[in-house]
């Protein structure tokens, strides 16, 4: 039986949850907002300097070794130029790839990134394909970021122990593809894991962490029309035969599938 003391205390904290959450989105929305109207407003001097050199470029044609130093600003300011529309897009979502995404080639790529990285701290991954998945439908650059980010965490949750190991596991399932990255590390409270997806939410020390890796996820997943979450350690088990701290399970549907990761 609970009390009516009791239940005045579970709402009081239930209150102070939420008001922690809306602080942290608050400042998600604001942080958004500040970068892209700093991306919109550093744009506008960017335009300038490109059309500026595009005119001297265009007078100048005869002095060959100046022409090819103006053609050089002329590229540097268009790649400022998609950096900044890249930050402008940052809350938007962005082009899907055409074809198709072959998620294994995505996990490999992501796989490399960190090979230096899991080596210093003795982290030993490895990726196992499970059937033929097939490609999935996305912004490859969006889905890399995804992969990276599980890694991340996964050889930071290692690398406090010593070491440990990752499996990445992908598969074809329910008219897509899914893939799971596992750690032997000590996986998490299910008090403090509630909260995991929520951003700015860390319990990595200051200049660590920003808490901002899962929500981005989170966020990149859906806007995907995927899904992802955490996997219960007898999922875990089940999938791999044997123990391990911590897995995420990400699903995308296939090029023209919809569905979800079941
Ligand atoms: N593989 C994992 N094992 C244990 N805990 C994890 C794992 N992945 C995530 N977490 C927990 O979830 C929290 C949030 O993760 P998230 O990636 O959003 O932020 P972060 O890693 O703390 O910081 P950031 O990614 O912004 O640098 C982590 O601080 C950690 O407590
Ligand atoms: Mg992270």
């Amino acid at each position: 039986m609970t009390t009516d003391a009791q239940r005045i205390e579970e709402l009081e904290q239930q209150i102070e949850e939420m008001r922690e959450k809306i602080y942290r989105m608050g400042r998600l929305a604001e942080m958004g907002k500040l970068i892209a109207v700093t991306a919109h407003e550093l744009s506008q001097p960017l335009l300038g300097i490109k059309a500026f050199a595009q005119i001297i470029q265009r007078k100048i044609n005869d002095d060959k070794d100046v022409s090819k130093k103006i053609a050089i600003i002329i590229q540097q300011a268009k790649i400022m130029e998609n950096i900044l529309n890249g930050l402008k897009d940052f809350t938007r979502p962005q082009s899907y790839t055409p074809g198709g995404i072959d998620a294994q080639q995505v996990a490999a790529d992501a796989v490399e990134l960190f090979s230096e990285r899991a080596k210093k701290a003795k982290v030993d991954i490895s990726t196992e394909l499970s059937g033929i998945p097939p490609k999935v439908s996305g912004n490859r650059g969006q889905l890399q970021q995804v992969v990276v980010n599980l890694l991340s965490n996964a050889i930071d949750a290692l690398a406090k122990n010593g070491g440990g190991r990752v499996r990445l596991r992908i598969e074809p399932k329910n008219n897509g593809t899914s893939l799971i990255v596992a750690d032997t590390g000590d996986g998490i409270d299910a008090e403090i894991q509630k909260h995991i997806f929520e951003p700015f939410f860390t319990t990595k020390a200051q200049g660590e962490g920003t808490g901002m890796g899962l929500s981005i996820c989170k966020e990149i997943i859906e806007y995907h029309h995927g899904t992802i979450r955490v996997l219960e350690s007898a999922e875990l088990h089940q999938t791999f035969g044997e123990k391990f701290g911590m897995g995420f399970i990400v699903w995308m549907p296939a090029v023209s599938g919809k569905k979800s990761d079941g």
